[in-house]
């Protein structure tokens, strides 16, 4: 390490931020040292994505800071960051879906000498560039044809194209399956050993203890503390975020399993799900566990009437289902909580109440002119439990943090009145606190009766949280594993994999 590694480069503080209603950021501060991963963490809402904004010039801040190299300055644009070496990854991509990846790559870019020179050298240091990062596409691919692994990947290439002292990736691993995370934390600790920086915002906290040197923790917009990694512990690491200690990541209970509920014979759709069997029962939280691709989603979509099975049969309490469509599966009692939030969960533009109540609108609109109350009851009450951080509940969805969007669809479907719940990645992007809400609530379905199947690729979520679990692989059921509580993430990963 050069001798200087241990002097902040980069130095944020006193940085203040409000919009409409909102103090996003009340005294935020960051700082860099070259050559560290550094974690910024903080319940959302809490104000990472403001503070990243902010560092990548996105965002004009309304008070505070930036020292770069003992000098201060001014990011005006994301272009004159970019230009000082500071390079953001978003939760949310900004790829041309049409575009090739070389087109991606160079958009924006000045150096425009005209004609075919331009365009091969940028050939060449477009293949160079993903040569380096292991990418194992052409520059000539479309965007959109890319897997999100590889799209991130076009991302951070397109961070390296400048001289980037400053990456930072806010949720970067929220899609990835394990193999695709192991990669890029071999490239980030790549890119950590030639002396970039890494600013590394994530809710799941084992990759925060794998990968990351220090860390950033933030509270309702203030520094709570910055630390050495290898000094805390993964409880007072929470404690930091939620402000008070939880005693447990998973709330015990003792289930009461009944007779079978929705039962699943011989399923099939392409080479996507391959005749798979189960059933959940009265009470049962069935884990359904296995990498990216393996067919979990699409089994979640036949049992939900999104897509339709070539073969096979569901019934639901003895009662043969023919779903033609999702409006059938809710008909008969059965919702799905997608993975994808952002464009099958919300309406970004409507509000925050609206987006709550818009599936439930059957149930309130029976209780006349109590709905409105019967409704805000309701949505105050997982307000207030998921600590969804809203100014007003007539703000839009839109304007919510990335964590606040997604518990707004969880209540959605939490509230409704289904038999057979569906969780597609329920905590993805989720806080450890309001976390600990959710599997509560699930909790509270379960003992209700209600038969529950949880896809998660968290392995320490589906131990924690199943009953039982269900591994697929290529499309089929690879196997069960029946005693939960004596069963270790090596044995699904060894069923998920073999
Ligand atoms: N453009 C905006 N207009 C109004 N409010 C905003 C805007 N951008 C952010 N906010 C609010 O500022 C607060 C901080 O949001 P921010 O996105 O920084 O949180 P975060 O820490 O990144 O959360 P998450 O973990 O959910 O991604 C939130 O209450 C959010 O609703
Ligand atoms: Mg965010």
């Amino acid at each position: 390490m050069p001798p200087d590694s241990q002097t902040p480069f980069l130095v944020l503080s006193g940085i203040e931020k409000s919009f409409p209603g909102v103090r996003a950021l009340q005294d935020g501060r960051l700082e860099l040292r070259p050559g560290e991963v550094h974690a910024l963490l903080g319940e959302n809402g809490a104000g990472k994505s403001t503070l990243i904004r902010i560092l990548a010039g996105a965002q004009p801040p309304d008070a505070g800071t930036i020292q770069l190299d003992g000098h201060p300055i001014r990011i005006a644009s994301p272009h004159e960051g970019r230009r000082l070496g500071i390079s953001v990854i978003y939760q949310e991509f900004n790829l041309v879906p049409a575009m090739s990846v070389q087109e991606n790559l160079f958009l924006g870019q000045e150096h425009s000498r005209a004609g075919w020179i331009r365009r091969s050298t940028e050939t060449r240091a477009a293949r160079e560039l993903l040569d380096r990062l292991g990418a194992r596409f052409d520059p000539d691919t479309l965007c959109r044809d890319l897997s999100v692994a590889e799209q991130q990947l076009v991302e951070i290439a397109k961070a390296l194209l400048h001289q980037t002292r400053v990456l930072v990736m806010d949720e970067p691993t929220a899609a990835l399956s394990g193999r695709e995370v192991d990669r890029l934390f071999t490239l980030v600790r790549d890119l950590r050993s030639q002396g970039i920086a890494i600013v590394y915002v994530s809710h799941r906290l084992d990759e925060v203890f794998e990968l990351c040197d220090r860390a950033t923790i933030l509270r309702d917009g203030c520094h709570v503390a910055t630390r050495d990694i290898a000094d805390l512990s993964r409880p007072e690491l929470i404690e930091l975020m939620v402000g008070r200690a939880l005693t447990a990541e998973y709330p015990t209970r003792s289930p009461r399993i009944g007779e079978p509920r929705l039962v699943v014979q011989n399923l099939s759709r392409g080479n996507a799900v391959q005749d798979v069997s189960f059933e959940i029962r009265r009470g049962e939280i069935l884990g359904l566990a296995g990498l990216v691709g393996a067919g979990r989603t699409e089994t979640a979509r036949l049992l939900f009437g999104a897509d339709r099975a070539d073969s096979g049969s569901i019934s639901l309490d003895g009662q043969p289902l023919e779903l033609r469509g999702p409006a059938d599966a809710i008909r008969a009692g059965i919702c799905l909580l997608t993975e994808d939030r952002k464009h099958q969960g919300l309406v970004l533009n409507h509000s925050v109440r609206d987006n709550f109540s818009l599936p439930n609108l059957p149930r309130f609109s029976r209780l006349g002119l109590l709905r409105s109350t019967a409704e805000s009851s309701a949505f105050d009450r997982y307000v207030h439990d998921l600590r969804i951080r809203i100014s007003h509940p007539t703000q839009p969805a839109r304007l919510l943090s990335g964590g606040n969007q997604q518990k707004v669809v969880l209540a959605k479907w939490l509230q409704s009145d289904a038999d057979v719940i569906l969780v597609d990645e329920p905590t993805r992007g989720v806080d450890v606190g309001a976390r600990f809400e959710i599997y509560q609530l699930l909790h509270q379905l379960a003992d209700a009766g209600k038969a529950i199947l949880m896809i998660s690729s968290e392995l320490p979520e589906i131990l924690g949280m199943s009953d039982r679990i269900l591994v697929m692989r290529g499309g089929r059921i690879q196997g069960e594993i029946t005693d939960v509580p004596n069963a270790s993430q090596a044995d699904i990963l060894r069923l998920a994999t073999s």
